[in-house]
């Protein structure tokens, strides 16, 4: 079995760390179960480009159990869990081919060590595995795949990009789309583990703090709640009115970055776009600003420019960067402008994941039933799984719900009773 992983000894913390994970996904458990009695996806081909971490880990496993042939590797350089990897290596025998850490240079080689598996079916969580696929020289795997699924937000962009644009061999699955995914993995998950990334990165204390949310979306608003429940005084910063206009009447301030910039003491970027904070912003900051991402790739902060203008660059803690411009200010980066929460700290908590996984599982049972029935396109899961998800999760947590009574469903489908 081929595979790249830093070190098999891990394996057994990596071990623990999934067992600690797995009880906190009890909806992927059921999932598991049945797949191990029911093989659904015996013999099929999956290949995976996932950050590296004990709920995929997790993942994995599932669609193992499920009959599935799997290759892993790393969705970005930095949010590999080398001991997990290591334990899908030895335990699960997976081919995992990641490194926390690894060069981009080695990134793009352990994709290609997936796809020389030839994927029927493609899991991405940024879509680096299928554009990949539609670059040169790998027409011939692309024919091969029956439809690929897409974890977040900018590989959803991305791959609209690329129906629009008429180039999308396959179809795929917006797992993202899905409400059981976006609502909970997106703005609480997000929400709590930006926050966490930044604490353990600096130990900054958050209450009084003057923390600048750059992207209202679903996880700009979990964050900015999170820090306002620790203390924090949040000013939004948004390019949509209408979202502009509900990060005001949520509570919050909502200015220009340019006028942000001379208030912040820590900011936090999450808008899937690019050169979010330029060089006329750190000129503007102020001495020991804080800046983290939180956006898919690490092109939210102008890391280049930022270089530039600075006299001197040395790391002060694990994961910060201190930058000291030529008038001796310094600014801070954390986590290299990668994924704040999955660079500092561990991703989001395996208890959201739980759905957004589920949904993967299912969604790859799903292309296995509806192979060559999906038109091409990027396509939502049906609602029906969606909700079965989030019927599961809440029995998993032990909460009932109320039904319609018949009467109720006669009057919501009908209109021509009044007062
Ligand atoms: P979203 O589409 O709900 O929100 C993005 C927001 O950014 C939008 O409201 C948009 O108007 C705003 N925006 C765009 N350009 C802007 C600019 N120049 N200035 C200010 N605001 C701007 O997207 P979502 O789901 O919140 O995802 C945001 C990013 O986070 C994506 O890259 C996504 O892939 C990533 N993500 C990261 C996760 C993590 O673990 N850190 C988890 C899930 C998503």
């Amino acid at each position: 079995m081929d595979y790249d992983v830093k070190d098999l000894n891990l394996a057994k913390q990596g071990r623990l760390r999934i067992e600690w994970a797995e009880k906190n996904m009890p909806v992927l458990r059921l999932i598991r179960a049945r797949f191990t009695k029911e093989k659904p996806l015996r013999g099929v081909r999956v290949g995976c480009c996932l950050h590296v971490t004990t709920e995929t880990a997790n993942l994995m496993e599932t669609l193992k159990a499920g009959g599935a042939e799997l290759r892993l590797c790393a969705s970005n350089p930095l949010s590999t869990q080398d001991d997990s990897a290591a334990a899908l290596v030895t335990d699960t025998k997976i081919g995992v081919f990641a490194v926390r850490g690894e060069d981009n240079k080695t990134y793009y080689k352990h994709i290609a060590s997936v796809l020389a598996n030839n994927p029927q079916i493609t899991i991405d969580d940024g879509a680096d595995l299928v554009s990949a696929l539609h670059g040169n020289g790998n027409g011939g795997a692309a024919a091969g795949v029956w439809a690929g699924l897409e974890e977040t937000t900018t590989g959803v962009i991305r791959l609209r990009a690329m129906a629009q644009q008429g180039v999308l061999r396959f179809p795929v699955i917006a797992i993202n789309d899905s409400q059981t995914k976006h609502m909970f993995d997106n703005r609480y998950g997000t929400g709590q583990s930006t926050v966490d990334g930044i604490l353990r990165a600096t130990n900054h204390l958050m209450a009084g703090s003057k923390v600048v949310i750059c992207g209202y979306g679903w996880c700009g608003r979990g964050v900015a709640s999170r820090a306002r429940g620790m203390g924090a005084e949040v000013i939004v910063c948004e390019v949509e009115p209408i979202k502009a206009l509900e990060a005001l009447m949520d509570g919050f301030r909502v200015m220009p970055m340019a006028q942000a910039v001379r208030e912040g003491d820590v900011f936090v970027t999450l808008t899937g776009n690019l050169g979010i904070i330029r060089q006329e912003h750190f000129l503007k900051m102020k001495d020991g600003a804080v800046i983290a991402n939180s956006g898919h790739f690490n092109v939210e902060i102008d890391l280049d420019a930022l270089d530039q203008m600075s006299s001197k660059r040395r790391l002060v803690r694990r994961d910060v960067e201190e930058y000291t411009l030529k008038d001796g200010k310094r600014i801070h980066i954390l986590g290299e402008g990668r994924l704040i929460n999955l660079a500092a700290a561990e991703g989001h908590p395996a208890m959201v994941m739980d759905m957004s996984f589920a949904n993967q599982a299912l969604g790859v049972e799903y292309i296995v039933k509806n192979r060559g029935k999906l038109p091409l396109g990027v396509h939502a899961l049906p609602e029906r799984i969606d909700r079965e998800i989030a019927r599961l999760k809440l029995k998993s947590m032990g909460v009932k719900i109320d039904t319609l009574t018949s009467a109720q469903k006669k009057y919501l489908a009908e209109w021509t009773m009044g007062t």
